[in-house]
């Protein structure tokens, strides 16, 4: 006998709601959850299925969030627009649009649930197919099931969902609610659809009336419990978004923990998701760790760190300190109070110690900038010691670009000297204190005054001839 076919499964995401109880000029699902949009999480994780077709239902702002969702994720989506925001049955309808003649199965997810992860809606539409019902529901038993929709049942069976308005005082006590997850037979849907109506308080075409639709049909309709209810966790207000946020850290911090990373206190330590840490690195509170940060293994991060999109190698240290776009050799030292600015990269055993400022520049394998200083366009060889208070001068107003100062192997850069770019310093030239460095300094050369001038050759170091 020929196996049967595997059903198709394709997938609606609807984000086309008005958001009124987010109160924001932009759309909610475009809203920052732990460094992305709260709307990549779902599109990720739906992608992941492997849908046949993915729909994205949008609204207001309908060019705007199309055009951030199709950076979220790989697969493809198709745009559907629902013109007036009539309720979820209307989104789906929407959506459902967008199908032509497909038959199989439509996973129908809201854009605003990013805790849900693929293993659970596997295992939804897993339990959808074997079970052969036309309409599974994800569900969760909460603590606190306000504001969600309450799945009513008689002997055991799910009979409808009645939303948070429109349930008596007794149905309002029911904790299991709706996930306002679906996996539906298509044209078991599309036909129900077609009956729903809008009687009910807020007037709006419910999708969870299509509940009560196909049971009164006669049809099979079963609810899966998520196995974790935090999964099912919707965004409706800013109160929402930041306990999903806390919960969504605390995935993360678990998950680095189980690698072999060490954090300190998790509940003072903010972790993307996209970040990648190490072993046996360290995270102390509190840190702040974002985008396209990697971290290798056996470093100390913190107390207190932000690091954006910025790359640190193994066994190197970061504390007090702030760094976007910045990359950190291997046993490095940044801090404490350093800043690196965009295009800072410290070579190994590289050190930017307090109170210094690195932008655009690179600091040589074993270089020092140890105190009080601002370093930006230069390039700093291997071993240089660049004194405290020190400034790379790298605006030259007539011309208004940033110059370079390029400072070469093993030079020593005297407190408090004013590097007027462009400049270089040759190798192992020393700079006296307080200099101003106005032209090219010879190698081997110690110059010294306002404008600097050469004083002397610099004594051979010990042990050389
Ligand atoms: C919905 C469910 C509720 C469930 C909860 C789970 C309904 C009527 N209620 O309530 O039973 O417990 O989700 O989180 O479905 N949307 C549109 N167009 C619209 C209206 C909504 O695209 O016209 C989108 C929203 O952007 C959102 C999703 O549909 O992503 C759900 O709408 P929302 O208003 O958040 O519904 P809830 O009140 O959370
Ligand atoms: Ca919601």
């Amino acid at each position: 006998m020929p196996k049967p076919a595997a059903r198709a499964l394709v997938a609606i995401v609807m984000a086309a709601g008005e958001s009124k109880r987010f109160k924001s000029k932009s759309p909610k699902v475009l809203h920052d959850l732990c460094g992305r949009p709260l709307l990549a999480p779902i599109l990720e994780t739906v992608a992941s299925l492997k849908p046949q077709k993915t729909v994205l239902v949008v609204g207001r702002n309908a060019d705007q969030v199309q055009q951030a969702a199709s950076g979220m994720t790989k697969a493809p989506l198709l745009g559907a627009t629902q013109e007036k925001q009539l309720g979820t049955a209307d989104a789906a309808r929407t959506g459902d649009e967008a199908l032509a003649d497909f038959e199989g199965d439509v996973l129908i997810v809201p854009g605003d649930t990013p805790l849900v992860t693929a293993k659970t809606l596997r295992v939804l539409i897993a339990y959808h197919r074997n079970q052969k019902a036309v309409a599974t529901i994800l569900t969760a038993t909460l603590d606190d099931p306000t504001g969600y929709g309450r799945i009513v049942r008689s002997n055991n069976d799910v009979d409808k969902i009645v939303e948070q308005t429109d349930a008596t005082e007794q149905q309002r006590q029911i904790q299991e609610v709706n996930g306002g997850i679906y996996v539906f037979d298509r044209a078991a849907l599309r036909s129900a659809l077609t009956k729903v109506e809008r009687a009910n308080k807020q007037k709006e075409f419910y999708l969870t009336d299509v509940i009560a639709i196909l049971k009164e049909k006669g049809e099979k309709v079963l609810a899966k419990a998520a196995p974790d209810p935090s999964e099912i966790l919707g965004i409706n207000d800013r109160a929402q978004l930041a306990h999903v946020a806390k919960l969504l850290r605390q995935r993360t911090n678990a998950t680095l923990m189980q690698n072999g990373v060490t954090i300190v206190d998790p509940d003072f330590t903010y972790i993307d998701p996209t970040v990648k840490v190490g072993p046996d690195t360290v995270i102390h509170p509190p840190a702040f760790l974002h985008g396209d940060t990697r971290i290798g293994e056996g470093c100390e991060i913190g107390p207190g760190a932000r690091i954006r999109d910025s790359q640190i190698d193994d066994c190197a240290t970061v504390i007090f300190s702030v760094l976007d776009k910045a990359r950190v050799g291997a046993q490095a030292q940044v801090g404490p109070y350093a800043y690196l600015r965009p295009g800072a990269r410290l070579a190994k055993g590289a050190k930017v110690g307090t109170f210094v400022e690195v932008k655009a520049s690179e600091i040589g394998e074993g270089s020092k900038v140890p105190h009080l200083s601002y370093i930006g366009d230069a390039i700093i060889g291997r071993d240089v010691n660049v004194g405290a208070a020190t400034v790379t001068v790298n605006y030259d107003p007539e011309t208004r670009i940033k110059a370079k100062t390029i400072i070469h192997d093993g030079a020593k850069i005297g407190s408090d000297t004013m590097l007027i770019a462009p400049v270089k310093v040759g190798k192992r030239a020393v700079t006296g204190a307080g200099s101003v460095v106005t032209k090219d300094v010879p190698a081997e050369t110690v110059v010294v005054g306002n404008p600097a001038r050469p004083l002397r050759k610099r004594k051979k170091p010990k042990g050389d001839g």
